[in-house]
């Protein structure tokens, strides 16, 4: 049975024992919910592995509730600390190297040598690691190659009967999972881009980050190499003329033409951080609303834009489509 429970500090308390008892729980953050458990914990990563059928060879993020919990397990360059300190709690995840003390289970982390953080910004999910005394793993609370949740309701679509708890806290408000930077060695490189872009980066911090993992030594996050983000029909990306049929995905003020009924926006005032929250939301609703095929406006390659097309290119490319 699984149940979406109601945020009171007696349900935190609750939800505290049952991770302290090898329990997974469904939790709120500002980018995604994610499916938590004990990041030291090697049985119960085994199970978060296994209710999203997520590929063994996907290392997990660990979720702290401050950099000093995190250092416990990773040690920070001086530029890790200052990006860390600036956006924290908040949507960046950086990969660093493990310290010898090191307790994050190595089924999460697969083995490697470095570890992939952060402290996530929501107040439910703070409160909750706070009376814990271990770091939470949290993939995306779906099974893997599924549309990312920003609700509860969407977390239960997804895993009901797999897990027992879901904490309701309410619509993720960022709706895009977290911008990945490696800052384990000494050039700081995106992984994964998100809502944070190298540009807020230098403009917050003086600290240069490089976009285009693929061009160095660094593996990009490995993650990013299976399917993801896949709605249950086809896109058609970068079209200012959806067909006959087919939901449209707009951006900007947009010209529907008549007879239109599933059109959702992004943002009408073509707003790029407005867009990224609506993105997966909009994507669930169409599904939802069972339509065949959608038509995807185009969106700009900038700032948080890049972000955006790259989840909608993964979504488009996804082997899964029906
Ligand atoms: O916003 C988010 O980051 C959400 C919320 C729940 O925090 N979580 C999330 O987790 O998106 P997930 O599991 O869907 O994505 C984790 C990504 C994967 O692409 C994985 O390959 C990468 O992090 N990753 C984990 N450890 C890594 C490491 N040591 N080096 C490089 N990439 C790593
Ligand atoms: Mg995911």
């Amino acid at each position: 049975m699984t149940e979406i429970l109601i945020y009171s500090t007696e349900t935190i308390e609750f939800l505290a024992k049952e991770l302290q008892n090898g329990e997974l729980v469904a939790i709120p953050t500002e980018t995604v919910y994610g499916l938590a458990g004990n990041a030291y914990d090697n049985e119960v990563v085994k199970k978060i592995y296994l209710a999203k059928n997520r590929p063994s060879q996907n290392p997990l993020i660990a979720h702290y509730h401050d950099i000093a919990q995190a250092q416990q397990d990773v040690l920070f360059t001086e530029e890790a600390l200052n990006v860390a300190a600036y956006y924290w709690p908040g949507p960046l995840t950086l990969v660093l190297s493990k310290n010898f003390k090191c307790k994050i289970s190595n089924i999460a982390t697969c083995g490697l040598a470095t570890a992939a953080i952060r402290v996530p910004n929501h107040p439910y999910s703070l409160e909750l690691l706070k009376r814990i005394d271990f770091p939470l793993v949290a993939p995306s609370a779906n099974i893997s190659g599924s549309l990312s949740p920003v609700n509860a309701e969407q977390v239960y679509k997804s895993l009901k009967g797999k897990i027992k708890w879901i904490l309701d806290g309410g619509k993720a408000i960022q709706g895009l999972e977290s911008t990945i930077i490696n800052m384990s060695s000494s050039t700081a490189i995106i992984l994964r881009p998100g809502i944070v872009t190298a540009e807020d980066i230098y403009d917050t911090t003086k600290i240069a980050v490089e976009y285009g993992a693929e061009k160095t030594q660094i593996a990009i996050a490995p993650g990013m190499n299976f399917p993801h983000y896949a709605p249950k029909c086809p896109l058609r990306l970068s079209t200012n003329n959806p067909k006959p049929g087919e939901a449209l995905l707009a951006f900007g003020p947009a010209n529907i033409p008549e007879g239109f009924s599933y059109v959702l926006n992004l943002s009408e005032s073509a707003d790029l951080k407005e867009a990224a929250s609506n993105l997966f939301a909009h994507l669930h609703t169409l599904e939802d609303m069972g339509v065949s095929s959608i038509a995807v406006m185009p969106i700009p390659h900038t700032g948080i834009g890049t972000a955006i097309n790259e989840k909608l290119i993964k979504a488009a490319e996804a082997k899964n489509n029906c």
